[in-house]
């Protein structure tokens, strides 16, 4: 995780870092360019989102000027959702959050799967995924079922779909995260 913080925060770039202009030579806060994405995965309680926002804080702590965009899954379907008397322009706000600098999604796979819903998560992260965009996904499911696992567990892949899944792995190195359910330890 600090790793991806040092990594990103290296690749933002001065905005007039390149100029030819010598007076404006790395003058400006750092905005964010383009880096890996992260994966972040494990049950319920793990401490998934709150690492991601530690993250994003971190970001903006070291200066980079970057704007930022945190959704979770399910919000974003409801939002983008086209209903009956609300006129807002579907296509407009999942641009606008298609191309954020930063993107957290929060809780991938816990939302009522559709095909419209891999719709608009594919169309979300192809993007990302090929403007190296930097994207913080976290999910409690675990990606793929893996042999150390007891039974037939639900995972990641079975609740978006194999392109989903093979657009994460293509653009996300996973972490994983284990440990109780830190919201029952604090009674
Ligand atoms: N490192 C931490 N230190 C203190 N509190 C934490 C930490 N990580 C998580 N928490 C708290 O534990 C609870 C669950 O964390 P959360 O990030 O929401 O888990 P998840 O997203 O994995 O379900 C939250 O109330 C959060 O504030
Ligand atoms: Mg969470």
């Amino acid at each position: 995780m600090a790793q991806w913080v040092r990594t990103i925060a290296a690749a933002a770039t001065s905005p007039y870092a390149d100029s030819l202009n010598p007076a404006y030579g790395g003058g400006g806060r750092r905005v964010i360019a383009r880096g890996p994405s992260l994966l972040l995965c494990g049950t319920t309680g793990t401490g998934k989102t709150h690492q991601a926002y530690g993250a994003i804080r971190s970001l903006t702590a070291a200066g980079c000027a970057v704007r930022w965009h945190a959704v979770t899954a399910a919000d974003l379907y409801g939002q983008a959702r086209p209903r009956p008397g609300v006129d807002v322009d579907v296509e407009w706000m999942l641009r606008d959050i298609t191309r954020v600098p930063l993107l957290l999604l929060d809780g991938l796979g816990a939302a009522k799967s559709s095909e419209w819903t891999e719709e608009v998560t594919f169309r979300l992260l192809s993007w990302r995924g090929e403007n190296h965009l930097p994207t913080l996904v976290t999910s409690n499911l675990p990606p793929v079922q893996s042999a150390g696992m007891p039974g037939r567990r639900e995972v990641l892949r079975d609740k978006v779909g194999d392109r989903i899944l093979s657009r994460l792995s293509g653009m996300c190195t996973d972490i994983e995260f284990t440990g109780p359910d830190r919201r029952f330890q604090r009674r």
